[in-house]
């Protein structure tokens, strides 16, 4: 892991500057500034259509700004080739609102295959996907397949599959979308103990009130634009 939480760090985690991304004329975002630190756990609320997702795109490269810069731990984004951003998304774990586990697989295959595919061998595969699904408090179920867990357990499975490959920064665009409000509540839960443990956490949510009350930095957009910032305010409880 290049980063390293415990020791003063040279870079903001994430530095978006004065950026702009157009789709024809229509500004996704517009004008954007915000400096993410190493260790922060963000939240980012605005109805649909505001860019929270734009926004996560130019963080992993999958689309390319036409104003302004992205820098990435110090990495000016618009610098990055094409076949080098493979090597920059393994730092960063992504977790979706719709959950693509491989349904033929158990809990445990779809975190160990999400290991083997970033290069790691069985006998740290056995050793370490245990853990992470005890992380993700679903130890107990690591053999159930998806069509045998409900909403919020398979999200789970999403975010321990995410972590697989040790991320420094986790991005998570409207996880809690599909799920009750008790299974919102744990997932929302769980991102925060992933980032307790040292992880960058960004979350893309409509939810506002569910993420008012953890007393996290708050940032809302509409149509592009930042118009609401909030700072931490101390202890939460859901
Ligand atoms: N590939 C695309 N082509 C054209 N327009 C797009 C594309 N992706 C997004 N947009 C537009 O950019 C704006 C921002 O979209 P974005 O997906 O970032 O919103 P969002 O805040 O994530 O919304 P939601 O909460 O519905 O996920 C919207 O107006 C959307 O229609
Ligand atoms: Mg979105």
């Amino acid at each position: 892991m290049s980063v390293n939480f415990t020791q003063k760090h040279k870079h903001e985690m994430i530095t978006f500057e004065n950026v702009t991304k157009l789709y024809g004329k229509a500004k996704a975002l517009n004008g954007i500034n915000l400096d993410i630190q190493p260790g922060e756990f963000i939240s980012i609320v605005g109805m649909s259509g505001a860019g929270k997702s734009t926004l996560m795109k130019l963080i992993i490269g999958e689309e390319q700004l036409d104003h302004g810069k992205v820098l990435i731990d110090g990495i000016d984004m618009s610098t990055v080739k094409s076949k080098d951003l493979p090597y920059l998304r393994r730092k960063i774990g992504i977790v979706f609102q719709d959950i693509k586990l491989l349904p033929k697989r158990t809990a445990f295959e779809n975190v160990a295959f999400a290991m083997e595919v970033s290069g790691h061998r069985k006998d740290k595969i056995d050793k370490d996907v245990p853990k992470i699904l005890e992380l993700v408090g679903l130890l107990h179920k690591k053999n159930n397949f998806p069509h045998e867990m409900s909403g919020g357990e398979k999200q789970r499975v999403a975010i321990a599959r995410s972590l697989a490959h040790r991320p420094v920064l986790l991005l998570a665009d409207e996880p809690t979308g599909n799920l009750d409000e008790v299974n919102a509540a744990e997932v929302l839960e769980l991102l925060l103990k992933i980032n307790e443990l040292g992880t960058t956490v960004i979350l893309a949510t409509h939810a506002s009130d569910l993420v008012n009350k953890i007393n996290k930095r708050v940032i809302t957009i509409e149509a592009g634009q930042i118009t609401l910032e909030q700072a931490t305010k101390g202890k939460y409880k859901l």
